[in-house]
């Protein structure tokens, strides 16, 4: 019997000791000194015993019960003082925690995505280049002359005389076509850099540039990947026309609108009253850049496009100032 409550007195004060709350203390003391629990039952048994054993045992038996009820108090007192004491210090801890507010994905960084995914699936491979650049690159590969006005320090931020920040995406075209032979099927999504701010432009902006080349590639099949790729990437009947321009890196040259989002077409502020807003810029490979890269002219032919993303998300947005994307107000951002 002794034993017996030896082992139930280490348990119970060990049990005691490691709890943690309320709960579990009420838990030790239904299990030692409930109706059935082990201390009661020793108790109970006391009865049982020889005569000259019972007071021994008993006194045992009812110290233990006192020492372990003891302990109880002292210790539901203990935890009362632990969770208490943050409070003394000025922390509450009832108070519901703060929710930690999850990151995303710029939606710029969204828009260039969704644009690269409708081209992958059109079996283009995204290829990249640097956005410090060579003049060469930039310009004269691209056939842009020495006096063309987009060279001036007015437009391009230069590092020395043959260095400087691209301005566009298409000199990746240039380094995808000294890379590999024909046929090419690449779009090449980066940041661009140009003198420029207002409320559609910014002095950095993303670009993607698209070029395909191949035996018989012709304007017919410009038309039916840019076409499809504004379907997918707005409405799937929004119109879209191609109109006459000039790029001397392409001949003939587009530039491609699409129905005004904003208006639907009737004329408004965003599209100066026109009904239609310019997304992108394209053209057939001029035969002069092809020369650059030693592609067979006869042999071969190309188009390239090239679009701003920032244009495209403050249309498929509807925002209409693109300094927005890089004030980082949460407010803002946390809409996409
Ligand atoms: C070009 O940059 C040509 N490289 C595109 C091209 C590629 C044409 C291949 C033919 C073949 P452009 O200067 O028009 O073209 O710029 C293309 C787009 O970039 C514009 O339609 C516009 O959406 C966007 N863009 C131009 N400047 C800025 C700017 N400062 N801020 C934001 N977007 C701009």
């Amino acid at each position: 019997m002794r034993d017996r409550l030896n082992k139930i007195k280490t348990q119970a004060l060990e049990a005691i000791e490691s709890s943690s709350c309320e709960e579990d203390l009420e838990d030790i003391r239904v299990k030692v000194l409930g109706r059935k629990g082990e201390l009661t039952m020793v108790l109970k048994a006391i009865g049982g015993l020889p005569p000259e054993e019972r007071p021994e045992v008993g006194q045992l038996a009812n110290r233990l019960k006192q020492e372990i009820e003891q302990s109880i108090k002292t210790r539901r007192n203990a935890l009362k003082d632990l969770h208490k004491r943050p409070r003394v210090e000025g922390l509450d801890l009832t108070l519901p925690g703060r929710r930690r507010q999850l990151g995303r994905l710029h939606p710029i960084t969204q828009v260039m995505g969704e644009i690269c995914y409708i081209f992958e699936r059109m079996g283009f491979t995204v290829v990249h280049g640097p956005e410090i650049e060579l003049d060469f690159y930039n310009f004269e590969a691209l056939n842009i002359p020495p006096d063309h006005p987009a060279r001036d320090m007015q437009d391009t931020f230069y590092i020395d005389d043959k260095v400087l920040l691209r301005t566009h995406t298409s000199p990746i075209q240039i380094r995808a076509m000294e890379r590999q032979e024909p046929p090419l099927r690449i779009i090449a999504p980066g940041k661009v850099y140009r003198c420029d701010s207002d409320i559609s432009h910014t002095p950095m902006f993303h670009q993607v540039e698209g070029l395909m080349v191949d035996r018989d590639i012709s304007f017919a099949g410009l038309k039916g990947v840019l076409t499809s790729f504004i379907q997918q990437i707005f409405d799937p009947d929004t119109p879209v026309r191609f109109r006459p321009s000039f790029f001397p890196f392409t001949e003939p040259s587009a530039e491609v609108d699409i129905q005004c989002v904003m208006c639907k077409g009737e004329g408004c502020r965003v599209c100066s009253h026109t009904g239609w807003l310019e997304v992108l810029g394209a053209g057939m490979v001029h035969p002069e850049v092809f020369r650059h890269v030693g592609y067979d002219t006869e042999e071969f032919t190309g188009f390239a496009f090239g679009l701003g993303i920032e244009r495209i998300a403050m249309l498929k947005f509807g925002i209409d100032d693109i300094r927005l994307f890089y004030d980082n107000d949460l407010y803002f951002l946390q809409q996409f």
